[in-house]
Order: structure tokens, then C-alpha cells, then sequence
């Protein structure tokens, strides 16, 4: 499968977009580094010498940053052009770390070592979420193994030991689970379940350490200590809870509960779809259904494909009466010169994708507005000014002219979209007739290199078409007549 990182065609970052990435991260850095210094003035028992301590957490900030850095500018550099995640990761990654310096101070255990699991993992992939976590969770322990050996406590060295890796624990499952959903309750289910298994792993090991080193259990201290890792639970989860919806707006994120609000028919973009395009708004109704099976199918988030599908043609409320599924008996583009017809077809994508902005929905979003076209002909008017005239038509006049799809989900919602139309348009839409259909509309868009910018397999095209026929069934069944007559 070929990758973003491979893909020839997919703008490698340039000088301006890693001087952003470095001064993002250079910024966290102080933020940080001026909240330690704070956390340790306000209770210095574990200070020691303050100038050595500062340069160590100094360097040590500058490399656990550098390697966060190097992550996003290579590994995942998809991230690099999507500024506002990589600033909302930034921003998750030093919240974490602060609150965890003053939580450290009233006790260690209560640090709410998995939060930037939570937050993260609500709006970007598993991977990205697991990794931040584990940077987070060195950051947060280098700062108190710092502290207490140049404080001179190194009695709590392996608190701090345990509080990593119950951190790492804790947010290395959040990352995998929350990151497949929508609902904010299963949330905070998940939130809690995962930390109270971890914690219970925790309160375990204490009980050993006592045991090891004391030859005795002290109850009273295991019971305070439990106390403080369920209030690490329970203060992680109600963060992340809290904080969510606001770096979700702060970033304009699509997180799963945000799509899941978008597609919302009360919505105002969506309201006045219903109210203005009523036939589009149908349309993308049936493109939105077949969109959500297409992306489990092949593995996309299925949350994601809906709400693009619903937002697919948002441009056209600019002129509704000029799309077919809009129309009655009257057909404006009747009176038309093939070429001014063509371009106010083509000029759906450009007003959806400013519609959307106006509307403040997500990038990801509007950028399928724009592409779920790509450069392919509008046939009808093609074909009409071909029937003009005896002389070459240039096919680009007739042609919409966005970008090609640069996501697997961009990619399902133009076949979607296409093969809604077309099956819709069928005389016999049976098995065989829908089969060859699909299998045309995808060798068509292959051939035209409409999925040259975006990582879709051929093994994907076909599940999408099983998938597709699968759906049909279910969107378009055949209904028993409604019987005529008098009852
Ligand atoms: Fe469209
Ligand atoms: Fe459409």
C-alpha cells in the first residue's frame, strides 16, 4: 500500500511549515519550562540546587521535545500540514505536563499521568495519541526523578517509576479505544474502567513494595495512597471530558462527536440544505449511507465519510434550480450556452468549500467538498456542446476543475456520489446491471487518474464496489405498490 510519506505527488514539507512545527514546539517547550520553574519555586522541599536542576530539565525538555519533533515531522508528516492538530497536540502535550508538575507536589500519585491520552486520542489517530502519551508520561517522570535525586528523596524513585507506567498503561489503552468512539459517555466509561484496571495494578504493587521492604503491609498508607490514584482516575478522565470540547473548538477538530453533531439536521448548514435543496439534500442522504459502509469496510472512520457525505454538495443551495435533483418540470439550463451551464455545475465545489468555511466545519470536511469531483468532465454539457459543432471541443472547458481526492475518504465519497447517480438513473438496476455499473464508474475514474493523489488500493476499490452493491439492497429496495383506490 502506498503511504502519504511515499506518495510522489503529496507536497513535501517546506521551510515554512518546519519553522511553524519548530516554533510550536519551541513555545510548548517555554510554556513549560517557565510552569516547572513555577511548581518548583511554590514548594521547594524538592528543589536543591536550583540552578542545576534547572539545566537538567532544561536539556532534558529540549531532547523528549526534539523527539516529539522528529515523530511528527517524519513519521506522521501528514500532521505538519494540518497545523492545527499538530498545535492541538502541542497544546494537550504541555497541559498534561503542567498540570502534572503541581499535582506532583501535592502527592505523587495523584498525577493525572494519562491525560494527554484522553484528549488526544479524541481527535487523531490511535498511533499519534499512544505516542504523545509515552512522550508525556518521560517527560512528566524525568521531571520528578530530577527533582527528588537533586532534592535528595531518592526513597520515592520508584513511585515515580510506577507512576509512569501506569501512565503509559493507562493511556496506551485510551488511545486504542477512545479513538473508535463517538458517544462522550462511553467516553468517560472507558475513561474509568481503564484506569481503575491499571490503578488496581498500581495499589497492587505498592502492597508488594511494603511487603519487600517493610516485611509488613501498612494499611492506613496503602488506603491514602489508593484514595490518591482513584482521584489520578477519576481527575484524568473529568479533564479529559471537560477539555475536550473546548480543543475541539479552540482547533475547529473533527473528533468522532463532532461529525456525529454535524451531520446533526438541526444543524444550520444542514437546515438550510433541507429547507433550500431539498432533492440534494436526499441525495446526499443516500451518498451518506453508502459512504459510511464503504469506509468500515475498508477501514476509514465511518463517522467521518457520513458527515463528509452530507456536506458533499452543501454548494449547491448558491443556485438550486440548476441541479437536476432540484428540478420539476422546468430546466433553467434549457435557455443556456453549454459552457455557462458547465460553469455554474462546476462552481458547486468552490461555494460548498466557502459555505463551509463561513459555517466554521472542519478542514477535513471541506477539503472533500472541493475534491469529491476531482477534474472529471460534466458529460451532459460536454456532450451538448459537442452537438453544437463540428469542430474539437476542449474537454478542460467542460471539466470541474478542484482537486483531486487526497484521502481514501474523499475517494469513497466520489465513487459514492457517482455511483448514487448512475444506479439511480438504471432502467433494470438488478444484480448484474448494478455490478457493471460500478465496476465501469471505478475502471472510468481509475483511467481519468482521479485517485492519483490518495493511498487508495485497488483491493480497497473493490470492497468499496462489493460494498456499494451490498448497500444497495437496502437503500433503494423495491417497495410493494401502495394499492390505488378507496379502502
Ligand atoms: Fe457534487
Ligand atoms: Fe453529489
Amino acid at each position: 500500500m502506498t503511504n502519504t510519506f511515499y506518495n510522489p505527488k503529496v507536497r513535501k514539507p517546506n521551510f515554512k511549515d518546519k519553522l511553524v512545527t519548530l516554533l510550536c514546539f519551541t513555545a510548548t517547550f517555554f510554556v513549560m519550562f517557565f510552569a516547572f520553574i513555577v511548581a518548583a519555586l511554590l514548594n521547594n522541599d524538592r528543589v536543591g540546587c536550583l540552578f542545576t536542576l534547572l539545566a537538567v530539565i532544561f536539556l532534558g525538555y529540549v531532547i523528549i521535545l526534539l523527539t516529539l519533533f522528529v515523530y511528527v515531522l517524519n513519521t506522521k508528516r501528514k500532521l505538519v500540514y494540518r497545523f492545527k492538530l499538530l498545535f492541538a497536540i502541542c497544546f494537550a502535550f504541555g497541559l498534561t505536563a503542567i498540570i502534572s508538575m503541581f499535582a506532583s507536589h501535592i502527592k505523587i500519585f495523584l498525577i493525572p499521568a494519562a491525560l494527554a491520552a484522553f484528549i488526544v486520542s479524541t481527535f487523531a489517530e490511535a498511533r499519534d495519541a499512544f505516542v504523545v502519551n509515552i512522550l508525556a508520561n518521560i517527560l512528566i517522570t524525568f521531571t520528578i526523578v530530577v527533582e527528588i535525586t537533586i532534592g535528595g528523596h531518592p526513597g520515592y524513585l520508584l513511585d515515580a517509576i510506577w507512576v509512569l507506567l501506569f501512565g503509559m498503561a493507562t493511556g496506551s489503552w485510551v488511545a486504542y479505544y477512545i479513538t473508535k468512539n463517538a458517544r462522550r459517555l462511553s467516553y468517560i466509561g472507558i475513561g474509568l474502567f481503564v484506569g481503575i484496571v491499571a490503578g488496581a495494578f498500581f495499589i497492587g504493587a505498592l502492597l508488594l513494595e511494603d511487603l519487600a521492604i517493610h516485611g509488613a503491609i501498612s494499611w492506613g498508607e496503602l488506603g491514602e495512597h489508593s484514595l490518591f490514584i482513584l482521584g489520578a482516575v477519576v481527575m484524568q478522565v473529568l479533564l479529559g471530558f471537560v477539555l475536550q470540547p473546548i480543543v475541539e473548538s479552540l482547533f475547529n477538530l473533527a473528533t468522532n462527536t463532532r461529525l456525529v453533531e454535524l451531520t446533526d439536521h438541526r444543524h444550520p448548514l444542514i437546515s438550510r440544505l433541507i429547507k433550500e435543496c431539498p432533492g440534494t439534500f436526499n441525495h446526499s442522504l443516500n451518498v451518506a449511507n453508502f459512504a459510511e459502509i464503504c469506509a468500515a469496510a475498508i477501514g476509514e472512520n465511518p463517522y467521518m465519510a457520513r458527515a463528509a457525505a452530507y456536506y458533499h454538495d452543501i454548494g449547491k443551495i448558491v443556485n438550486p434550480e440548476y441541479f437536476n435533483e432540484n428540478q420539476s418540470d422546468y430546466n433553467p439550463h434549457d435557455e443556456l450556452m453549454p459552457e455557462v451551464s458547465a460553469e455554474i455545475i462546476r462552481n458547486h465545489t468552490t461555494e460548498g468549500s466557502k459555505l463551509c468555511s463561513m459555517y466554521r466545519i472542519p478542514k477535513e470536511i471541506s477539503s472533500i467538498t472541493s475534491q469529491h469531483h476531482g477534474s472529471l468532465p460534466i458529460a451532459v454539457f460536454y456532450n451538448k456542446a459537442k452537438s453544437f459543432t463540428d469542430s474539437e471541443v476542449d474537454v478542460k472547458a467542460y471539466s470541474y476543475n478542484g482537486s483531486l481526492p487526497e484521502s481514501k475518504i474523499a475517494a469513497v465519497i466520489m465513487l459514492c456520489d457517482g455511483a448514487e447517480a448512475a444506479i439511480r438513473s438504471l432502467d433494470n438496476p438488478d444484480g448484474k446491471a448494478v455490478d457493471e455499473t460500478l465496476r465501469k464508474l471505478i475502471t472510468e475514474r481509475i483511467n481519468a487518474g482521479q485517485f492519483d493523489n490518495c493511498d487508495i488500493t485497488l483491493r480497497d476499490l473493490d470492497t468499496v464496489r462489493m460494498a456499494i452493491a451490498d448497500a444497495y439492497g437496502g437503500v433503494f429496495h423495491n417497495r410493494v405498490k401502495y394499492p390505488e383506490g378507496k379502502i
